[in-house]
């Protein structure tokens, strides 16, 4: 029997999660993010549950290129754009589309004869992570519509706090900001990521690129992905492979952490932090064990972690635990581990099986 630990991919949950995407922008064009392995679900199955969008986003150039070769027609936006000059003929043979958020790529489109490249132009409005200052842009955008070989172009900025309901100036700002800078130009626009398109529609424009409400994590702190109808994609589950019995003053894992203060019945579960688990998740943190609620107890090893079985039910050795997904939301998990969900789910490790399924 192989290594119980396992990632099932609901793809039916991807799914319905695009189609809540879709009641939200029903006149908006969806570009799919799909970076880090489609946030650790596993690129090209999470590709085939999506292949309605219009496009796919991601920054791994040989990730793009194994979608092209796997028959997607749509665009595929590449999020960092091209690093170099030789890229740039892989944009033009597959037909990828760029960010371009930096003068030196300019030097590069401007010393390539390459032809048929749709860019997306990204203007930093204030996040001050990648795009062109404001003062950069018509020069640019003067190079860019001189140069005979490209075919499109799209004017692109990115939100820094659109999940945080007190940071609401900060994306309103950011909007007039890339309003004023755009406004002559008919250029069609992208701005929003899950939490703009959930919370700010004025921003939904001609392209949104939504991430992680797709993998049915919630964008926001102050609302469950059930609250805003996703459902979990990625569920990771284990079995328990030890069961102990403690006396008062037993302790658990390394450097005995958790130390027993009344007689407790713990179970060793095969999943660590070299599965994706993170390490730093304290005692407390949330599992779910043969479908009843329990908790984490201790360090998190690389290839175990124990949890506690006192006053769970009908409980032996191979009994299911669900670390996240369906049943125990990777919000409450990665809360309760001082993270986020992009993280764990971005996390899962290649040696943890993922298993692509569709429900009935
Ligand atoms: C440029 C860009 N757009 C869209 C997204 C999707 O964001 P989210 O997963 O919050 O929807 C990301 C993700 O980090 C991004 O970097």
């Amino acid at each position: 029997m192989p290594r119980p630990t396992q990632a099932f991919i609901d793809l039916s949950a991807l799914a319905h999660n695009l189609g809540v995407v879709r009641q939200y922008v029903p006149c908006s064009r969806i570009m799919a993010v799909v970076k880090a392995d489609a946030y650790g679900h596993g690129l090209l199955h999470t590709a085939s549950a999506l292949k309605d969008v219009d496009g796919f986003a991601l920054l791994e150039l040989d990730a793009a290129i194994s979608l092209r070769d796997a028959g997607y027609q749509q665009p595929i936006l590449l999020l960092e754009g091209f690093f170099s000059t030789e890229e740039l003929a892989l944009f033009e043979q597959y037909r990828l589309s760029a960010v371009i958020h930096h003068s030196e790529q300019i030097a590069m489109l401007s010393d390539s004869k390459h032809h048929n490249l749709d860019l997306f132009l990204k203007i930093n409005t204030g996040m001050n992570r990648l795009g062109l200052a404001p003062e950069q842009f018509p020069q640019i955008m003067k190079a860019l519509t001189d140069h005979p070989g490209i075919d499109s172009i799209t004017l692109m900025t990115h939100f820094a706090s659109a999940d945080d309901p007190l940071e609401e100036d900060e994306v309103f700002q950011q909007l007039q900001y890339f309003e004023a800078i755009t406004q002559n130009h008919k250029y069609p626009h992208s701005l929003a990521n899950s939490a703009a398109i959930i919370r700010y529609p004025v921003t939904h424009a001609d392209w949104v690129r939504p991430g992680i409400m797709l993998y049915g994590a919630s964008p926001f702190a102050d609302k469950t992905a059930s609250e805003l109808n996703l459902k979990p994609v990625m569920t990771l589950s284990s079995k328990i492979i030890a069961i102990h019995d403690l006396k008062i003053g037993d302790r658990v894992g390394y450097h005995g952490l958790f130390q027993a203060d009344r007689p407790m019945r713990i179970g060793v579960v095969a999943c660590g932090y070299a599965d994706g688990y993170p390490r730093h998740a304290p005692t407390n943190t949330p599992v779910l064990v043969n479908n009843q609620r329990s908790r984490l107890l201790g360090r998190i090893s690389m290839d175990m972690l124990a949890i506690d079985l006192t006053e769970i039910r009908d409980v032996e050795l191979n009994s299911p635990v669900i670390l996240w997904g369906n049943g125990m939301p990777v919000d409450e998990v990665a809360h309760q581990a001082g993270t986020t969900s992009y993280e764990l789910l971005c996390a899962l490790a290649p040696r943890v099986e993922k298993i692509a399924m569709t429900q009935p």
